[in-house]
């Protein structure tokens, strides 16, 4: 089955069309990201003003792009939680209003679930194998910082999620704070290549016999780190700053593989993109005999395709 999904949860504007879950047909994204680089963070306001201009164009292209007419589409999903409500109000009127005059099924997808399940989304000629259940996900994005337990596509269970900021949230603030832009993400990637070193080091908030996260405290180690410092060397924060996070994210998410009994680690969101992070990942299941499954960059941000993928497993869509 085909499925049209739209993505509209915070600055992107997607669609995309898979078939059977897996194989994308299109995608399409527009962000509005540049324009809300100024202000430090995303600007809900002016997000929602471009999701209402690009909606209607990204939906067409997409399906342009798959070369695949209106009675080839079998149900349309979108995105409905979490995310801006601004945002989202555009891509759910837009699906709705889709779904009602097409008379097609609408199936509402989560946002935080459907990052993991980009791990399944496979291009035209990709043969590579899929991830094998049960699973556990972790998703880690500007927003979100959850780890689940997936026994199966409707058996999934949330084991813990950040108390404070997010994981990208928290490389976003550090960012600001040694002036390197937003999004902080990947500029503290690449400088902390340059500053490695085992001086600096700062706190790890394992929280014990819990999945859940903290990094607001890191935020402020970092803070005062730099307040006393007054000639620090940014690359070495950066690295013994993204050291920290990518620890506790390793440990926490390894401890879950083991406990449940995971074949597979299935790993989203934005932060899914730092290569330290992956590198430290692929390590740790390599130890521990786990497939490790990182989507390729386009998949791991903000894209509609997951969502159109993550649909087709709805018991009211694969019964
Ligand atoms: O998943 P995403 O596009 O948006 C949300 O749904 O939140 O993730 C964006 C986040 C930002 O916080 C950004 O700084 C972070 O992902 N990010 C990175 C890297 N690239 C993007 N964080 C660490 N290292 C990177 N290379
Ligand atoms: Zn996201």
């Amino acid at each position: 089955m085909n499925i049209l999904g739209i993505e509209t949860s915070c600055d992107e504007t997607a669609a995309a069309v898979v078939s059977d879950g897996m194989r994308v047909r299109s995608h399409v994204v527009a962000t509005s990201l540049k324009e809300h680089a100024r202000f430090g963070g995303i600007i809900p306001e002016i997000a929602s003003r471009r999701q209402i201009e690009s909606i209607y164009l990204v939906v067409s292209q997409a399906l342009k792009k798959a070369k695949m007419a209106w009675g080839t589409i079998g149900a349309i999903a979108v995105t409905t939680k979490p995310g801006l409500i601004g945002s989202l109000l555009v891509g759910v009127a837009f699906a709705r209003a889709l779904a009602y005059a097409t008379g097609k099924p609408l199936v509402e997808v989560d946002h935080i679930q459907a990052h993991w399940y980009a791990c399944f989304l496979r291009k035209a000629n990709d043969k590579s194998p899929l991830p094998q259940l049960p699973a556990v996900g972790l998703v880690v994005s500007g927003g979100h910082t959850s780890l689940f337990d997936i026994k199966d596509f409707n058996r999934v269970k949330l084991l813990g999620q950040t108390r404070d900021d997010a994981a990208g949230e928290s490389f976003d603030k550090v960012a600001r704070l040694l002036n390197l832009g937003y999004p902080g993400g990947p500029a503290i990637d690449r400088l902390a290549k340059e500053g490695v070193n085992q001086q600096i080091r700062f706190p790890r908030a394992q929280l014990e016999n819990s999945y859940d996260f903290s990094f607001s405290g890191l935020k402020t180690a970092v803070l005062y780190y730099t307040r006393q410092h007054k000639n620090f060397s940014v690359p070495q924060v950066a690295y013994a700053f993204q050291d920290s996070v990518i620890s506790v994210l390793t440990a926490k998410a390894m401890r879950a593989c083991q406990r449940k009994k995971a074949k597979s680690l299935l790993v989203g969101g934005g932060v899914a993109a730092n290569s330290a992070l992956r590198l430290s990942l692929q390590q740790a299941a390599n130890r521990l005999h786990i497939s490790l499954y990182l989507p390729p960059m386009v998949f791991c941000l903000d894209n509609a395709a997951m969502v159109a993928g993550l649909a087709y497993r709805d018991k009211r869509i694969e019964g």
